[in-house]
């Protein structure tokens, strides 16, 4: 299955949005869409089997899931919702806003993972660390995902490894390599990468620029709870 590198299908749902289609084609039915909201658009109330994961790339919106509600500013939060959970978000920032939403079918091992409650809805960015080699990240982590930001500075190297769970990537600024399985691309803003449980991958910067993207981990690899708190064997 060729699905490492996929290309969008672009849609209008509602009035004043536009949306970016990248279906995964994976077990669990991963829809990824990237949407650009008008000012005063508005993704009306509704509810689905599928859980969702969102957040702002740029510009500002609100969102409501659930009850609450909260002003969604890029890449400083992030929510998700069951499935089921009555979500609906809108523009009222006055400036264009582009949002990011993950849907995927609930999968028996979305139960609590991290040190982040099922009944919570909105996450704020963990501390941000470096790691040797030019790689700085922070993390959104929710319950069963975490949602890690990364920069790969000029020459920083990923090296090709593989693991237990999916790993879904976003293109934020500038650009890199990457290469999954026997794909490789020059990874930009808003492509997106899927690499499969246990397919081998790794990403080098050529470039002399930082390069920035979100990778989503489902289960989550760097923020767990200690193997005996854990309500599933992993
Ligand atoms: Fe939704
Ligand atoms: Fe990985």
């Amino acid at each position: 299955m060729n699905n490492e590198f996929v290309r969008p299908v672009r849609k209008r749902l509602c009035e004043g949005i536009e949306t970016d289609f990248y279906e995964l084609n994976d077990s669990a039915h991963t829809v990824v869409m990237i949407s650009t909201m008008a000012p005063g658009a508005i993704a009306t109330a509704h509810e689905h089997d599928q859980t969702q994961i969102g957040l702002c790339l740029s510009g500002s919106f609100e969102m409501s899931v659930g009850g609450e509600t909260q002003r969604m500013d890029a890449l400083q939060n992030c929510y998700w919702a069951a499935g089921g959970v009555p979500h609906e978000g809108r523009n009222n920032s006055g400036a264009p806003a582009v949002t990011l939403d993950i849907k995927r079918d609930q999968q028996a091992t979305d139960v609590q993972l991290t040190a982040f409650p099922m009944s919570e809805i909105f996450m704020a960015p963990s501390r941000p660390k470096s790691i040797k080699g030019g790689l700085d990240l922070w993390f959104f982590v929710g319950p069963w995902f975490e949602v890690m930001f990364s920069n790969l500075s000029p020459g920083a190297l990923m090296p090709l490894h593989a693991h237990r769970g999916v790993q879904i990537g976003i293109g934020l600024t500038g650009s890199y390599t990457m290469e999954i399985g026997e794909a490789s691309q020059d990874f930009r803003k808003h492509d997106v990468y899927f690499a499969d449980e246990h397919v081998p991958h790794s990403g080098f910067n050529g470039t002399d620029t930082d390069a920035t993207s979100l990778n989503i981990f489902i289960p989550p690899r760097w923020n767990l709870l200690p193997i005996k708190e854990r309500p599933i064997a992993l």
